[in-house]
């Protein structure tokens, strides 16, 4: 895990060489929906792995069979909130269960409009009570512009105070960090990799293109919507 000098509580985990080896398999265009979807697993398994280490734990004494010694009790990781920003953060968040096992999940439904404006639509959030305890962790592979993740932050934000908020994403664009930390100093991320940039349509340069696409398949048209109904 590396501290990026650049702001506050920000790190990647570009010192990996096995989670860079599954961040090029992401970043393939030749990489297929399943492959892409269980990429995104390995990755939440892992970085969920990674982050255990930023976390306070509790000692305890343990009795082997032959002696008692110390040992080392869950701590913070019995304290964890995951925040599942819909669509692509849903493997994601499988593979950090893996690890943080104990995890309460919420779900958010965000999207992004068009650029320049790049109006967020928040539909539907069911998130569980927010207790001091918590870390909560907001899944969010892409942090592109920041403007859903910045969101998802003030609407958390009014629902409680928990002991951390920390973003966990797969890649990042510098812009989309500056614009979190200007209005959200507290908030820590935590990613795979920082990319170069933003390209105008808010893709992540180099980037993997549209990760829920690439994770899910592209979405009906909803113009094509009506024609659905039609067929029930
Ligand atoms: N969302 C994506 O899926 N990809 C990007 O590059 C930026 C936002």
């Amino acid at each position: 895990m590396i501290k990026d000098e650049r702001w506050e509580g920000v790190y990647s985990f570009e010192d990996s060489p096995y989670l860079m080896e599954i961040l090029s398999n992401l970043r393939d265009k030749e990489t297929g929906t399943i492959k892409f979807r269980k990429g995104l697993v390995k990755l939440g398994r892992y970085m969920g792995y990674e982050f255990t280490r930023t976390m306070d734990y509790d000692k305890l004494r343990v009795e082997t069979p032959l002696e008692t010694t110390e040992g080392v009790a869950a701590g913070d990781r019995k304290h964890v909130l995951i925040i599942t920003v819909l669509r692509v953060a849903i493997p994601l968040m499988e593979g950090l269960i893996k690890t943080l096992e104990c995890s309460r999940v919420g779900i958010v439904s965000a999207s992004r409009g068009h650029a320049p404006e790049f109006n967020i639509e928040m539909k539907y959030i069911k998130v569980p009570q927010i207790k001091p305890e918590d870390t909560l962790i907001i899944a969010d592979p892409m942090i592109a512009t920041g403007s859903t993740l910045i969101r998802t932050i003030e609407g958390i934000k009014q629902c409680g105070k928990p002991k951390r908020v920390v973003i966990m994403g797969v890649l990042a664009a510098p812009e989309g960090i500056d614009s979190i930390k200007e209005l959200h100093p507290d908030v820590e991320i935590f990613v795979a990799k920082i990319d170069r940039e933003l390209n105008k349509k808010g893709y992540i340069l180099p980037g993997l293109g549209d990760a829920g696409d690439r994770a899910f398949g592209e979405p009906l048209n909803i113009s094509m919507l009506p024609l659905m109904h039609n067929l029930e």
